[in-house]
């Protein structure tokens, strides 16, 4: 075998993992999830799955990918046996659902950034504009442009193609996101804003926690990039001398950051405009925002500024999806990057356009992958490392590490039972709504269009 590729530095490492963390989800999932989900309550839940699930399943991944230095699916077939083998799979199936629908999002930020610069958002018409951009030819060219762009930096391998990329574009994201959260501030809405957002009311929580929890589980892995090997991927491209878990925690710090300035951005912004949060869906970014920068002072120009930092978020994150199954590709079936690249990229095209049609089928493809096969993908995973692999896991984690105290220990611990017995209740809740959409609204689509 050729050798294998490996990051120029270690800022490349994390910025790339930053990179794929930081995205759509942080700016388009997670304020319409904190809005559909009714505030505060949705955030303090969500916080706490961040520290309490995510970043220990964040070191699971790393421990798998450092230690085989393989994807995903090599990575289990190396350190795993019999039916254990096959977790990949469900990684890589994840990965092309995700970013097939993920690219048709990341179009409709690019729609609106042209919005923007023309000077058209509306008010009133808000609805209609969105409904009008996000599905139809329009938005299937700008899902194939998207693609494009994907396919040319992951083409370009590791070192060229996504380092560089992730060096100029999370420094830029970061600071257009506070730059946009301070003028926020200056609204009127603000106050009003902060308290929606900010203080959470411990009965409605106790009420909704069904839905609320299985929500924010949802929103940790997917914002977080878990469950699908990403994470598994980068650290197989990581040195022993890393620290895994200071990487750890840079990462989930900086990504929480970003989504939590995304809500500062947000909220103020549409209660300055009087719109209320909670009905739009995954239209609310778009339909929400626009309509709140038409009212606003040079809104043309901040609405094309906040669309296409989006963009280039959705852009660092869509890479590291399709580097997960471009590297199967590579290292499993001896397949060139470019062909492997290119190959995928147009199969995700076609499976996304139907989502660049109809907008139901967003919710299909976000339900299935997003809330049930990343979760799955790190509770099968979690399991494996937890209590088939554990002396391995222990001793790759206090690799790079000087003073590792009880700090494996602890970690392993806590994968093996809380984590793992949270993951099962919140994929069966999980699996229970995406039933009722099957059943419900999906069912109804289909009468009604087939
Ligand atoms: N974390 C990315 C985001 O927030 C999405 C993503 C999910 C990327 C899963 C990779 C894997 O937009």
């Amino acid at each position: 075998m050729a050798q294998r590729e490996s990051w120029a530095t270690r800022t490349g490492f994390i910025l790339a993992a930053v990179g794929s963390a930081v995205g759509l989800g942080n700016i388009w999932r997670f304020p319409y999830q904190v809005g559909e989900q009714g505030g505060a309550g949705f955030l303090f839940i969500y916080l706490l799955l961040i520290v309490g699930i995510g970043f220990p399943v964040i070191l699971v991944e790393f421990v798998v990918g450092r230690n085989t230095e393989r994807n995903p699916v090599g990575a289990l077939k190396r350190i795993g046996s019999g039916a254990w083998t096959k977790i990949g799979w469900v990684f890589v199936t994840a990965g092309f659902v995700i970013l097939s629908y993920y690219s048709v999002v990341a179009g409709w930020t690019l729609r609106y950034v042209l919005l923007g610069l023309q000077g058209n958002y509306t008010a009133d018409g808000a609805l209609d504009q969105f409904l009008g951009a996000a599905s139809g030819m329009d938005a299937v060219v700008l899902h194939a442009i998207f693609m494009a762009a994907v396919i040319a930096i992951v083409a370009l391998g590791i070192e060229r193609g996504i380092e560089l990329s992730v060096k100029l574009m999370v420094p830029a994201i970061i600071i257009i996101s506070v730059g946009l959260a301070a003028y926020a501030f200056t609204l009127d809405g603000a106050t009003e804003a902060y308290a929606y957002y900010l203080s959470p009311n411990f009965s409605t929580i106790a009420s909704n926690w069904t839905t609320i929890l299985p929500a924010a589980a949802a929103q940790a892995f997917f914002t977080l990039s878990l469950g699908m090997g990403v994470m598994i991927t980068y650290a197989s491209y990581l040195g022993e001398d890393r620290n895994l878990a200071e990487d750890a925690g840079i990462i989930a710090v900086l990504d929480t950051f970003i989504a939590f300035t995304a809500g500062l951005i947000a909220f103020p912004i549409l209660f300055a405009a009087g719109i209320e949060p909670g009905a739009s869906g995954p239209a609310l970014i778009f339909v929400s925002l626009a309509a709140a920068f038409a009212e606003l002072p040079f809104g043309g120009l901040l609405g094309a500024i906040f669309f296409g930092t989006v963009a280039i978020a959705a852009l660092s994150s869509a890479i590291s999806i399709m580097e997960v199954v471009v590297s199967y590709l590579i290292d499993e079936r001896g397949i060139g990057r470019v062909p492997a690249t290119a190959a995928l990229g147009v199969a995700m095209f076609l499976v996304g356009t139907p989502a660049a049609l109809d907008l139901v089928f967003i919710d299909l493809y976000d339900g299935f992958a997003n809330s049930i096969l990343l979760m799955l993908g790190g509770l099968l995973l979690s399991i494996f490392v937890g209590w088939i692999v554990p002396d391995l896991a222990l001793e790759e984690i206090s690799k790079g590490i000087r003073n590792v105290g009880s700090l494996g220990s602890t970690w392993l611990w806590f994968v093996r039972i809380p984590v793992v017995l949270a993951l099962i209740v919140l994929v069966a809740l999980n699996a229970w709504e995406y039933f009722g959409f099957l059943t419900g609204d999906f069912a109804d689509w289909l009468n009604t269009n087939l």
